[in-house]
């Protein structure tokens, strides 16, 4: 019986893995069907992307009335546009009459079209027999419609409404009528995240590639801070890389902390903190103008490598590290200022609890500052569980007016299109794909501490999907 069988004779169990479990920091693993099985990949069409909340793209992509675009998930494909009167409006991409796609969207291939998207949209006008929609999706036209002697009506074949929302400066969609808000669904997450104005932040760069591993391999590997010491070995020569990680219901969060300090986190655990070494005033500038210039220019601004560059001129020798971040973004805020760019004002204990960066279940990353953010979303690939659709953005505050005009970019995952850092990432992805078919790999067993975020990427996967199902741990694997 394959799983899909099972989902339909009502096999599966319930999931037992809380939000309890992973505060209490046990130890979990799950099965690897998530990432390896086909059935898993045809049940997620089924049983997620078409019940969740989804990050569809930046709203400022949509400025003007009759703009429009597709975003495409696995088999589902939405279109969402801009009305005469400003709101937003989506729906599925489908004709009611014989199910032509309304837009067609060509398969996304590797050089090919992000997104079908286009302007001045007045309505749409069906390829195949020519019905016709308005922009709310009602039928304006059908060709000889007494031929079905009555039967039609406005509900029959209209377009099929998708809900649609705004968080961040984000379109998310949903594809379930009965869904909860998406005020609900972002939860904390969201409030915290809200001090950041992140819908203020406009895109700095944008690129996109086919990447031969699993969506869920991709997004792990931007995940957790705990693959840094192992895999960005340069970074160490800077800053201690000891993560914290927390399950925030759906979303999580990690951060970096000092290992004394293990369960705290700090005011100095996101991207914004002091370097390691004698002086701090130095480390604290190699480590942020490390951080900006191999991760293609996005993990923080020119405005604070410039502060930090200045630090060891501006502040006294022996200054307690605190001080010193003090007076970086003191002096990175009037620099700001001066040039248009206000920071928000983020209180001390949400700045604490925002850590460095947020899992926004299921499939989106953000890495966040005040100023700027570091963003991941990744989608699966046609039917190939081997593979996944991955883009990589950042945004920043810029002064207004001088938002630069970006579109997404294709770029194939090497070093010199995405910057050393992520090459180290790609470098990963595709042999944690390969090394998990191994008959040899015994189960995953993530850090119950510092890897919290993939556990619970894999907790409420398995609340939707009933597959792939965790399971507590006790470091004993069953002989088989
Ligand atoms: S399928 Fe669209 S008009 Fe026939
Ligand atoms: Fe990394």
């Amino acid at each position: 019986m394959n799983e899909l069988s099972k989902i339909a004779a009502g096999n599966i169990t319930a999931p037992n893995i809380t939000a309890k479990v992973l505060d209490d920091e046990l130890q979990v693993t799950y099965p690897t069907e998530a990432f390896l099985s086909r059935d898993y990949l045809e049940a997620e069409k089924q049983r997620l992307w078409p019940k969740i909340w989804q990050m569809v793209e930046r709203e400022t992509d949509l400025p003007d009335p009759g703009d429009w675009l597709t975003y495409n998930v696995a088999d589902e494909s939405i279109v969402v546009l801009r009305k005469d009167d400003g709101t937003l409006k989506a729906f599925h991409n489908v004709c009611p009459h014989r199910g032509r796609q309304l837009v067609s969207v060509p398969d996304i291939v590797p050089g090919g079209v992000h997104s079908v998207r286009g302007n001045m949209r007045k309505n749409f006008v069906c390829g195949f027999h020519g019905w016709t929609y308005d922009l709310d999706g009602n039928n304006t036209y059908i060709l000889d419609p007494q031929d079905w002697k009555g039967i039609l009506t406005p509900e029959n074949t209209c377009l099929s409404e998708v809900k649609i929302d705004i968080w961040g400066g984000y379109i998310y969609i949903n594809m379930d009528p009965d869904c909860v808000s998406l005020k609900e669904w972002m939860g904390r997450a969201g409030e915290i995240l809200d001090h950041f104005e992140i819908a203020k932040m406009r895109y700095k760069w944008r690129q996109w590639a086919i990447y031969p591993c699993n969506w869920k391999v991709a997004i792990e590997a931007f995940l957790e801070p705990y693959h840094v010491a192992g895999t960005h070995t340069q970074l160490l020569a800077y800053g201690d890389y000891y993560a914290l990680s927390k399950q925030y219901g759906l979303h999580s969060v990690s951060s970096y902390d000092t290992r004394e300090a293990k369960f705290q986190m700090s005011e100095s655990s996101g991207t914004t903190r002091a370097g390691k070494g004698d002086d701090p005033r130095v480390s604290t500038y190699e480590l942020i103008r490390e951080n900006y210039e191999t991760i293609n220019f996005a993990a923080s601004t020119d405005t604070l490598v410039k502060a930090a560059s200045r630090l060891v001129d501006e502040v006294p020798e022996g200054t307690p590290p605190a001080e010193i971040i003090a007076h970086w973004m003191a002096s990175a805020k009037q620099d700001d200022a001066a040039r248009g760019v206000i920071w928000p004002e983020v209180p001390p204990e949400i700045m604490a609890e925002a850590g460095l960066a947020w899992g926004l279940w299921p499939n989106q990353n953000i890495l966040h500052g005040v100023t700027f953010a570091l963003c991941y979303r990744v989608r699966p690939y046609g039917d190939d569980p081997d593979k996944c659709i991955f883009e990589s953005y950042a945004l920043e505050r810029f002064p207004p007016g001088e938002e630069p005009k970006t579109e997404w970019v294709h770029a194939e995952p090497t070093g010199e299109n995405w910057g050393s850092v992520l090459a180290q990432d790609f470098s990963n992805m595709e042999f944690v794909q390969k090394g998990m078919k191994s008959s040899g790999f015994r189960g995953p067993i993530p850090n119950p501490h510092q890897e919290q975020k993939v556990l619970n990427l894999h907790r409420n996967l398995a609340d939707f999907m009933g597959m792939g199902v965790p399971r507590l741990f006790d470091g004993k694997w069953e002989k088989g």
